[in-house]
């Protein structure tokens, strides 16, 4: 047990962090502020909209359509109330405070993000509370649990979104999947959608190094007349750069799509085909990771990510080009179906349920760390461990 002296030295110190945590997040946001200025007051003028897409126009909202004076006076009135604080919660929450947005985190006590919120600033009874009473204060309920959470805690939150109010989501998923959620929001609120294109962490280290990241928007319920104005507002008040429009359903399904090809599941499925086959054909680990994923990450991809696919091309040997421009077809038939399958498993729900079944379970958490452990423990990581310990910034 502690002795009294240690609880207040304690209570010392961590008053002491949250104040430290709250001069550095003022310094960041002056710093942010300063950064921001120059290029926020060159593209206010620019009043371009609608660009071109390699051939279709579409409308993109940004930065300086929604510059910080004027997202804080439409949301002087209101308190966003943050529910979750994973990832995603976290970053946007962090984001929001930084901005000088009402906002205010709930959370349950009984797990680990009650102690995670404390240690980034957050007060108990000032701006972080359990659910029910954060929702008891919040106007724009920024309903960000995971999404099998979102299911099991919906009951709970439904009689909270009383006419006015706004229910804002950052994936479409619990909404479009409706009959196996069922989270059906009342008919007489706005239902806004703002989803950043990239990991929590990330949505908080660009908003830090004074960049955003892009984020899709959409509106599925308009009562107000205002929702889409009030969803990009709070798109870029939360971290986002460039919002691109879209609808639920089709956020739903990319979203889903992607994770689970190109961006995450598909790479391991490639590397690890090629890992494999390298392997059983006497190459070493180390010359099997290096030609599978430390070139593509460290010298290829960077590439493509700063030009484009052909710019990589070019960049590379005239023998490798040509292999490249012969085999790319190749793969490109071998995978399509496996991408058509996938949608379709997305489109019809399947997905969905699979993800709720799993992921509702109550030691989803550990069974998860056990299939990833499995990879991290699988010979190409653990090759790459090595690797990366190799590279010129770690040694
Ligand atoms: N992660 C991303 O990169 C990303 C990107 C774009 C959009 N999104 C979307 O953002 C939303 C949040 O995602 P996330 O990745 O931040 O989720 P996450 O890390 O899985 O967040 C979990 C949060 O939900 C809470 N929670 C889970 N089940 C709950 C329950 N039954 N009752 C109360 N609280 C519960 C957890 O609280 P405890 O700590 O108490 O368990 C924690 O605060 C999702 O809709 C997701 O699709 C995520």
């Amino acid at each position: 047990m502690l002795g009294n002296a240690m609880r207040t030295s304690l209570r010392a110190a961590g008053r002491v962090a949250v104040v430290k945590g709250r001069q550095q997040a003022v310094q960041q946001v002056a710093a942010q502020a300063k950064r921001m200025a120059a290029p926020a007051a060159a593209q206010q003028v620019r009043g371009l909209k609608t660009l071109n897409f390699g051939g279709s126009e579409e409308v993109v909202y940004e930065r300086s359509d929604y510059p910080q004076a004027k997202y804080q006076e439409m949301f002087k009135d209101d308190t966003l109330c943050m529910l979750g604080y994973g990832t995603q919660g976290r970053g946007q929450a962090l984001n929001l405070r930084d901005n000088g947005m009402p906002v205010i985190v709930g959370v349950r006590k009984s797990g680990g993000s009650w102690d995670k919120a404390i240690a980034d600033g957050w007060v108990p009874d000032e701006n972080l509370f359990d659910i029910d009473t954060a929702l008891s204060k919040g106007t724009v309920i920024m309903y960000l649990l995971s999404d099998a959470g979102q299911k099991m805690a919906w009951d709970q939150i439904k009689p909270h979104l009383t006419k006015g109010k706004t229910l804002y989501v950052s994936h479409g998923f619990s909404i479009v999947f409706e009959n196996d959620t069922g989270v059906v929001p009342p008919s007489d609120i706005d239902v806004v959608l703002c989803a950043p294109k990239g990991s929590g962490t990330t949505v908080r280290n660009l908003f830090l190094e004074g960049r955003g990241i892009n984020g899709s928007i959409a509106v599925h319920q308009d009562v107000s007349g205002k929702a889409k104005e009030r969803v990009c507002a709070l798109g870029i008040a939360a971290g986002c750069g460039y919002l691109y429009e879209t609808t639920f359903q089709k956020e739903t399904y990319s979203d889903l799509v992607g994770e689970r090809g190109v961006l995450m599941g598909m790479i391991q499925g490639a590397f690890k085909a090629q890992y494999d086959v390298l392997r059983s054909k006497g190459h070493s680990p180390s010359e099997s990771f290096n030609e599978t994923v430390e070139e593509a990450t460290q010298s290829l991809y960077p590439l493509i990510g700063a030009h484009g696919c052909d710019y990589m091309f070019a960049a590379c040997s005239t023998t490798a080009q040509r292999g490249a421009l012969d085999w790319y077809p190749k793969f490109e038939k071998a995978l399509k179906p496996v991408f058509e399958d996938l949608y379709n498993e997305v489109e019809n729900g399947n997905e969905c349920r699979r993800s709720l079944d799993i992921n509702s379970k109550p030691d989803y958490k550990e069974s998860l760390e056990k299939e990833l452990a499995e990879i991290q423990g699988s010979e190409m990581w653990r090759a790459g461990e090595t690797v990366r310990k190799l590279r010129p910034e770690n040694n």
